[in-house]
């Protein structure tokens, strides 16, 4: 075993020698923006205690003396032999993320937790510097109960509510005794299915027509109300509408969406895909239900983006698996990536034909009914965007800027989601934002929760189900 200690906190981590630094960092919080291809430098550390000889890819990345000064890329490093860590991405000016938002100190912590259907990350924020302290991340334990919303919604709604919302409050609360229970704030960021869950409100209204929360305001606890061993004042920030959650609004605020010039937008693309497009100040959102594809889920070899996935195929056809050993599936930006290679190759027609199974790697083989799951959760978010857009007299390519969330619009190749007509907007424009709804929450631990509840009421929600050329669109958007 090699020990990998996280400085200024100490934290002490344990892994199998040979062990990818990535898989290590990953289960202690820290974020992979490029999905670990050596591109963006986002998870560089810097070597202050051990030895990590410098590969290629970090020379390529780091200038002698920075080299000289410890950096590496920690995603083209394995776990060999002991070292202690300073990472870069809990050091940076926390909260820079958006011009015109002018940080004020405080005194004492807080905890930014982002609340997602899959997965949880929270971290600790000094909040006289901003820097973050410590992190956690987990699997969300309500996905025994459901992989996406709607799953979990059908549970909560045969009788499993009080089980969620005491699953979700109670691994919370663990991550929250983790971190520190001397926080003074705690600001949760999720979709509206998980605002309602961690609240104990009823899912009804949220699953059945028109979808619309129950509750879609911000929620108010006092840490010792969800039985926490914390006196902190813990806040969940409100819904929008329908299903676009305090997630999206972090994600709006901390992009500055509201305030940028031109025509821009955010989307998030999951299960349940949430566009936002904005000019002038206006500000429109929807979400679409694109399926599972994005997560690998319902593909014949789908997995989530683990050791052992194709993540990523060229232009060729060849491809690229997590952790280098042989291919045991593929997630969704490989799925992405590898549909651009069939079209450009000539597998796949521009319809989505795949005359017969495609074999990537040994077993690893893409099919037909694969292309036909991706061609609707594409589909699905390229009509949202392009409805929204044409509120606005126009069309996707004419995006200044659009704002990919959260995990997997970090792994997606922007060439790739062009390609296939996911994204009809030139890759240049395409700015991978990283977790916006935990940028949000943290934002929100300066800010008064008001301007949350202010930002939400300004954005309108568009019911995608009430849209008459909806279906119209969805089709011709299916196609590549
Ligand atoms: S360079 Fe390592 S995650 Fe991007």
């Amino acid at each position: 075993m090699t020990a990998i200690t996280l400085a200024p906190m100490g934290r002490r981590l344990e892994a199998a020698a040979g062990t990818p630094l990535r898989d290590v960092l990953f289960g202690a919080g820290v974020e992979f923006p490029c999905g670990g291809r050596g591109r963006c430098k986002g998870c560089r550390v810097r070597v202050v205690d051990g030895e990590m000889a410098a590969g290629a890819e970090d020379r390529v990345a780091f200038s002698p003396s920075e080299l000289r000064d410890g950096w590496r890329l920690a995603c083209r490093h394995a776990a060999d032999g002991d070292v202690t860590l300073e990472l870069a991405q809990w050091e940076m000016a926390v909260l820079g993320d958006a011009e015109d938002f002018v940080f004020a100190p405080r005194q004492g912590l807080g905890i930014a937790v982002d609340l997602g259907t899959t997965t949880i990350a929270a971290q600790l924020l000094d909040l006289k510097t901003g820097q973050v302290l410590a992190a956690r991340t987990a699997l969300n334990a309500e996905a025994r109960h459901g992989a996406d919303v709607l799953s979990r919604a059908a549970f909560a709604m045969a009788d499993g509510a009080d089980e969620l919302t005491a699953l979700i409050r109670t691994q919370i609360g663990a991550m929250v005794a983790e971190l520190s229970s001397d926080a003074r704030q705690i600001v949760v960021a999720g979709n509206s299915a998980m605002h309602h869950l961690f609240g104990g409100l009823d899912m009804t209204p949220l699953a059945t027509y028109p979808f619309l929360p129950h509750q879609p305001e911000t929620l108010h606890f006092a840490g010792a109300d969800l039985g926490w061993p914390t006196d902190a004042a813990v806040d969940v920030l409100p819904c929008i509408g329908g299903l676009v959650g305090g997630d999206v609004l972090a994600g709006v605020m901390a992009t500055g969406l509201a305030h940028q010039d031109g025509l821009v937008a955010l989307v998030d693309l999951g299960t349940n895909g949430e566009v936002v497009v904005a000019q002038d100040g206006k500000m429109l959102c929807t979400s679409t239900a694109a399926g599972p594809a994005f997560e690998g889920a319902r593909i014949t070899y789908g997995m989530r983006a683990a050791t052992g996935a194709i993540d990523a195929v060229d232009a060729n056809g060849t491809y690229r698996v997590i952790g280098g050993g042989a291919a045991r599936g593929i997630c969704g930006s490989g799925l992405v990536d590898a549909v651009a290679a069939g079209l450009d190759l000539g597998v796949i027609s521009p319809s989505g034909r795949l005359a017969r199974d495609w074999t990537l790697s040994g077993d690893v083989v893409l099919t037909p009914q694969d292309v036909r799951e991706l061609q609707l959760a594409k589909g699905a978010i390229a009509a949202g965007l392009k409805l929204l857009t044409a509120r606005f007299g126009a069309t996707p390519a004419e995006l200044d800027t659009l704002y990919l969330a959260g995990a997997f619009g970090n792994a997606i190749n922007r060439t790739s989601a062009v390609r296939i007509g996911l994204l009809r907007v030139a890759p240049e424009r395409i700015v991978a934002a990283g977790n916006t709804a935990l940028k949000g929450a943290k934002r929100a631990l300066f800010q008064e929760m008001a301007d949350f509840e202010t930002l939400a009421k300004e954005i309108d929600y568009v019911p995608l189900n009430e849209e008459p050329r909806f279906q119209d669109t969805f089709a011709e958007e299916m196609g590549f």
